[in-house]
């Protein structure tokens, strides 16, 4: 899709015309071609058919439609029946400079088949605007509409990016565990992994379930994070990032949380945390340039659709528009700033004044909310916010002790519209400081011990974060809904499809 687009087009053009038979070719690549005059095949699921005439159809490649020409020559009434939305077809013909508005060229066709009939009577899909809810309540059929295509291009943008930028700086990407034996992350609930028989568990003398019966010989549960496995694999690698899913069974069911999320990793050797601060700003700016630069249509028919959803928003609830605004994160530094500068900002803000937060702020250990993070980042600094040394008790257990005894090398990065996109920190690379928070926090050391052992054999400074990539394709998309940027959302009572 995004390497080397006119030489294979090229290729595929020479190899129909070479062999005498017609390959089938991208709708994506016939438009980009302009090649008028030559003959082509293309396959797709019928958009619109108008007059017995017009088949509208797209094949997912792109967000444009190519429009197929057929004369009752070409189509007779038996067929006409069985071209209806959400048909698939296959068209030959000619292409041609298009006659009408809206295309640049179209397809006189001289052969149509329909390859699957869709009963107008049944299929789901009608040419009209569906809300997004409804589209979530068929899953298996969101992926035809225009909306869905597009989130879903620039989703495989995304990880193709994720791997470039990492790849072109020496990374090393690991697959950590999916299935864990450690549950002392901290970041969320987890969701046991078990073959035991649910209603009739073998029990210990104490009644407690004996999970040394269980498959793994021990309780086990879906990792909420490759990071202490990454930790692993950095201190000796330098520099790796994981790509994974996450779990977390958190009962919050918000437009911002999944069960089942995407997080990007990367766990650098010899970084501290200014150097963590600088490479996750590097890495957002670059895959928001990457989007731009590889997925414009698709952007604009997004930005489009946020407009028009935001209409009968009051003006100054309204965001800012989608191109404009990726383009504002790339062309500004990101503010940075500590965790006690932003509770000052944020008690001597309007809203505090007025009593407007729905969590108030208590001075030093208040733990922020969405709220706080976007007054942030919306209202004082206008721009993303790079937040850093939190207090201690609300980070994880591993992350640098500060001097001062009360905070901890962690970082946030806030973004508008979103909230916390990234979470990282440098990690405590001292055994003795580590064994002492783990021991306060009653975490259990010794069953650690491979995670201890890197800070017993050669530890050094390291550090590393978190992206959400659902976060992230919230921003770049627009879209409200962190449901409607993943495929298979998986949230509280919902796991269909
Ligand atoms: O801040 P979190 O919990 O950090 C970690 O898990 C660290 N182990 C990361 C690291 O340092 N290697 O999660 C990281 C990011 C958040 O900033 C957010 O973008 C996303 O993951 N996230 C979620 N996204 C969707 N649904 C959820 N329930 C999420 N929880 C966290
Ligand atoms: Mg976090």
């Amino acid at each position: 899709m995004f390497h080397n687009k006119i030489p294979i087009f090229a290729l595929q053009f020479k190899n129909f015309s070479k062999m005498g038979v017609l390959k089938r070719i991208k709708i994506k690549d016939v438009l980009d071609s302009g090649a008028v005059g030559s003959e082509v095949l293309i396959k797709g699921w019928v958009r619109f058919f108008r007059n017995n005439r017009f088949i509208v159809i797209n094949d997912g490649s792109s967000i444009n439609n190519i429009q197929a020409v057929a004369d009752e020559s070409v189509i007779n009434a038996e067929l006409i029946k069985k071209i209806t939305v959400g048909a698939s077809v296959a068209v030959t013909g000619k292409l041609v400079e298009s006659q009408g508005s809206g295309q640049s060229v179209e397809i006189i066709a001289s052969h149509v088949e329909v390859i699957g009939v869709a009963d107008p009577e049944k299929y789901p899909l009608q040419p009209k605007k569906h809300s997004l809810e409804f589209l979530r309540e068929i899953a298996h059929l969101r992926f035809r509409t225009n909306i869905f295509g597009a989130v879903t291009r620039v989703r495989h943008a995304m990880i193709f990016a994720v791997h470039e930028f990492f790849t072109k700086k020496g990374f090393v990407n690991i697959h950590t565990p999916i299935v864990t034996g450690s549950d002392c992350e901290g970041a969320g609930e987890m969701f046991r992994v078990s073959t035991l028989d649910a209603k009739n568990p073998p029990l210990k003398e104490d009644g407690s379930i004996d999970y040394s019966k269980d498959f793994f010989g021990r309780e086990t549960n879906l990792t909420v994070s490759g990071q202490l496995e990454g930790e692993l694999a950095a201190l000796a690698m330098s520099d790796i990032y994981t790509f994974g899913p996450t779990f977390r069974a958190e009962n919050s069911n918000t437009a911002r949380h999944l069960a089942e999320f995407w997080m990007i990793e990367p766990e650098m050797a010899f970084y501290e945390l200014t150097d963590n601060m600088d490479l996750a700003e590097e890495f957002l700016k670059y895959l928001l340039n990457y989007a731009l630069e590889n997925c414009i249509e698709d952007l604009q028919f997004l930005s489009k659709r946020q407009q028009e959803e935001e209409k009968n928003k009051p003006q100054d609830q309204r965001s800012m528009e989608l191109i404009e605004k990726i383009k504002f994160v790339i062309d500004n530094d990101f503010a940075r700033i500590t965790y006690t500068e932003a509770i000052e900002i944020l008690a001597n803000s309007k809203p505090a004044k007025k009593n407007q937060f729905q969590y108030p702020i208590k001075g030093f250990g208040t733990d922020l909310q969405s709220e706080h993070e976007r007054f942030l980042v919306e209202k004082h600094f206008k721009r993303p916010v790079i937040l850093t040394d939190y207090p201690k008790e609300i980070k994880a257990f591993y992350m640098k002790q500060n001097q001062d005894g009360k905070t901890v090398r962690a970082m946030d990065i806030l973004f508008p519209g979103i909230g916390e996109i990234v979470g990282g920190s440098q990690r405590e690379e001292s055994l003795e400081k580590l064994e002492n928070r783990m021991k306060e926090l009653n975490l259990p050391v010794d069953e650690m011990w491979w995670y201890m052992d890197t800070r017993r054999f050669g530890s050094v400074p390291h550090s590393g974060f978190g992206l959400g990539f659902e976060r992230l394709m919230l921003f770049i998309s627009g879209m409200g809904n962190i449901r409607d940027v993943i495929p298979f959302p998986r949230t509280p009572k919902n796991a269909e499809f």
